[in-house]
């Protein structure tokens, strides 16, 4: 398989853990390059289900090779529970799994912290984070004074964990949270520290080795475009670059080495905590889709908002990360719909068209969408395993979408298990 990085095309949430799953099984090295435990990717296989926030799912083929690449910001102790949790099924990441020297860890003191900004924010400035750290950390890196993996190893490093978390706790104390108890702290981080220290390395010399040896790498990204710290719905983000271009940046592996991207986007339209969402349906029909979608958070259990395919988003994406072939995915929950619509620009108050999305959130406030209607095929899916063999209304709608947005279909999804992935040229 040629070098791959796939992307989320929309809020997050797009199915990506499944499409990754089908492309693992012609890749050698699988590479996680942003995001931390806010992720999670929810893969059934073997009439098993398992919810990775970490590891790379490939983690789940014998024999792939997976590795948490320097973009990511990884905590530790939910690394811990990963690896027991693969261990009690019968799987050992040991010898297969590869962290970078280079990634920043999510501490203790970033998750009180993240959870501590949310509490104290005014309803209307809350970002509705997942809690688990995630900008406190970025924050610490881009503010140079956070911890990599490689620090694990340092004989420094529990002294610095003592002196973070005291430095923290006044920020909590200011903020009303309570205090972390930094002797315990301390004990934690040493066993971590021990456990895993087989598994870390240079990353960057190992991708790239394997790059040169001929393997194929798929860079698989979490969250989404629409997530973006510099594409997305600022500050309703997350706090890295899930686009293709983080995938660079966050493995040591070249643009020049990238043959293609992969662009996994809903046949309709979610998001999970707060921020615009310009075709969300707060009715009977959002309810439907969220019910017949399972649309509940892999990681914290929220209900997603749901809403009508936005093909401004589509093309957005498919220009931000040069998108080569889309994986359509969930096609089946629009099975009982009568009546689609499809959001193929913003309108404003002055009647301005707008047709790319707009940085300025008020902006995009202020606008409406304007849709196309189709009818639906009100017939199911999810036993079709051959494109053609789809309702013609159904086809009719996916090849609507895929001619707004640009670029071809390469994957079609109708449900949940692996069988049900139409394939066209992935
Ligand atoms: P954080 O990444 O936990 O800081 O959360 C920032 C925003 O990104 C919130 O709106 C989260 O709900 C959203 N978010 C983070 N990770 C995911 C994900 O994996 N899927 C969907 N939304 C996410």
């Amino acid at each position: 398989m040629p070098n791959t990085i796939l992307v989320g095309a929309q809020w997050g949430d797009e199915g990506k853990g499944k499409v990754i799953d089908v492309l693992t099984a012609q890749a050698d090295v699988i590479v996680r390059y942003q995001g931390g435990s806010n992720a999670g990717h929810t893969v059934i296989t073997g009439g098993k289900k398992y919810v990775l926030h970490l590891i790379p799912s490939g983690i789940l083929h014998p024999g792939k090779q997976c590795v948490i690449g320097n973009g990511v910001v990884m905590d530790p102790f939910d690394l811990l529970k990963e690896i027991d949790m693969l261990r009690e099924q019968g799987i050992e990441p040991a010898g297969r799994l590869f962290i970078s020297n280079r990634t920043h860890m999510v501490m203790q003191w970033h998750r009180a912290l993240d959870a501590a900004d949310e509490a104290r924010r005014a309803q209307d400035k809350k970002i509705g984070t997942t809690g688990r750290g995630i900008g406190p950390a970025y924050g610490a890196k881009m503010g140079r004074s956070g911890l990599r993996v490689g620090d694990l190893l340092s004989p420094n490093f529990l002294a610095t964990v003592k002196e973070c978390t005291e430095a923290a706790n006044v920020t909590l104390a200011a903020w009303g949270a309570p205090a972390l108890d930094a002797q315990q702290l301390v004990k934690d981080y040493s066993q971590a520290a021990q456990t895993l220290a087989p598994y870390i390395s240079d990353t960057v010399a190992f991708i790239n080795e394997a790059d040169r040896a001929g393997k194929s790498i798929l860079l698989e990204g979490a969250q989404g475009t629409m997530l973006d710290i510099d594409f997305g719905t600022y500050p309703f983000v997350t706090s890295s670059n899930p686009t293709s271009g983080g995938a660079c940046t966050g493995s040591g592996l070249s643009p020049r080495r990238i043959d293609r991207v992969v662009g996994v986007i809903k046949a309709y339209t979610t998001r999970v905590g707060a921020g615009p969402f310009p075709t969300e349906l707060c009715d009977a029909t959002g309810e439907q889709l969220r019910q017949k979608g399972g649309e509940f958070g892999a990681t914290t259990g929220r209900p997603r908002r749901c809403g009508w395919f936005d093909a401004v988003v589509g093309r957005y994406a498919a220009m931000v990360n040069g998108v080569d072939f889309w994986a359509m995915t969930k096609l089946d929950v629009l099975d009982d719909q009568p009546l689609l619509k499809i959001c193929t620009a913003y309108v404003d108050e002055a009647g301005l068209r707008h047709e790319t999305f707009p940085a300025d959130l008020s902006l995009l406030e202020r606008c409406k969408p304007v849709y196309e209607e189709m009818p639906g095929w009100m017939t199911p899916t999810s036993h079709i395993t051959r494109y053609e063999d789809l309702p013609l209304k159904a086809r009719a709608y996916v090849e609507r979408l895929v001619a707004l947005i640009g670029g071809r279909l390469g994957i079609l999804s109708v449900g949940p298990a692996r069988e049900t992935t139409l394939r066209m040229g992935l």
